[in-house]
């Protein structure tokens, strides 16, 4: 299920790593996050009351994908950074019923969860071709199959843990390859009151704590790193100069961690944070302008009551 080589991007996440352990404030690639167990942790939170996220988005989706299904008549549905794919069932559902879909295309960095999600959607939908890559959806785009009218989704929020000019340069090479007859489905968290944001990643029971935790266990199996969890306290806060959760961990004491995989020792004071990702929470204004700014145009806006969630159908913009 491979396409750009293991190897180019095992390399181009150590970069990535170096890069950022070196920089104002120390950040941790994302990635790290996602092995089969941070997978499998994800997959969990995903089912915490307070992680009010993927249920709202589900009802959307009950309510719009037949409309999604509809505006698109796709013959591919591409799904970035898919996982378990749960979600994309009623997306999936809506386009077997529309009667257009002939193949489903999950994207994930983790080759065990697609393992897992490929054949269990494979068996649910019998006339429908499940083609999983193994992929970061920043790198390949280019790769994704150009056969026939394409859908593609970005659900559970993900496009809020690109940074800001990640999102601009992914939104930019996606308007690009979408092309004529291509559309853009995407599940946005919104602004709101922040102690349910504080509350939705920082469950009592631990979860996000353990998911977050993941990333250093996966630094250490892989570069034989000496990061010590209990020199770290977990730490996720709304920071909202940039209306984004910070999440990540600060170190208890001054300390020093050396990592031999990447030739690189790495000092931290005490309370110095170790950013592990940002999860950005958008107004509609601002969603409208960086989409339009990009070369897609939002075809609509569909909102929960509260207006806690927003489901986004975009199209190119015609030129
Ligand atoms: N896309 C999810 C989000 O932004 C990812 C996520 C959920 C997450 N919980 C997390 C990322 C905790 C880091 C830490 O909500």
């Amino acid at each position: 299920m491979a396409n750009a080589p293991v190897a180019d991007r095992r390399l181009r996440l150590h970069e990535e790593t170096v890069r950022g352990l070196q920089a104002e404030p120390k950040h941790l690639p994302t990635a790290w996050l996602y092995d089969e167990r941070g997978s499998r942790l994800y997959a969990e939170i995903t089912r915490l009351p307070a992680y009010y996220l993927p249920r709202r988005e589900r009802e959307l989706l009950r309510s719009y994908a037949p409309d999604i299904a509809a505006r698109a008549q796709a013959e591919t549905l591409v799904e970035l950074g898919a996982g378990s794919a749960t979600n994309t069932r009623v997306l999936l559902d809506a386009l077997v019923y529309v009667g257009t879909l002939e193949r489903f295309v999950p994207l994930d960095l983790n080759e065990e969860v697609l393992r897992e999600s490929a054949p269990a959607i494979a068996a649910a939908y019998p006339g429908i071709a499940v083609e999983p890559l193994v992929g970061d959806f920043l790198d390949e785009l280019a790769w994704l199959p150009a056969a026939g009218r394409r859908l593609v989704a970005f659900l559970g929020s993900t496009i809020g843990n690109l940074y800001p000019l990640q999102r601009r340069a992914f939104l930019r090479a996606l308007a690009g390859v979408l092309g004529d007859g291509g559309a853009f489905v995407v599940g946005v968290d919104l602004v709101k009151d922040p102690r349910r944001l504080q509350a939705a990643y920082n469950d009592r029971g631990g979860v996000t704590e353990a998911f977050v935790r993941n990333a250093l266990t996966a630094v250490n199996a892989e570069l034989d790193a000496t990061f010590e969890q209990r020199r770290f306290d977990f730490d996720a806060r709304w920071d909202p100069a940039h209306d984004w959760m910070d999440i990540g961990l600060r170190a208890r004491q001054a300390h020093t961690v050396s990592i031999p995989g990447l030739e690189l020792e790495v000092s931290f004071e005490a309370g110095e944070q170790l950013r592990v990702e940002v999860s950005t929470k958008f107004r509609r204004e601002a969603f409208d302008r960086e989409f339009g700014l990009a070369g897609l145009r939002l075809d609509s806006w569909w909102t929960d009551p509260a207006g806690d969630f927003a489901l986004v159908l975009a199209l190119p913009a015609v030129p």
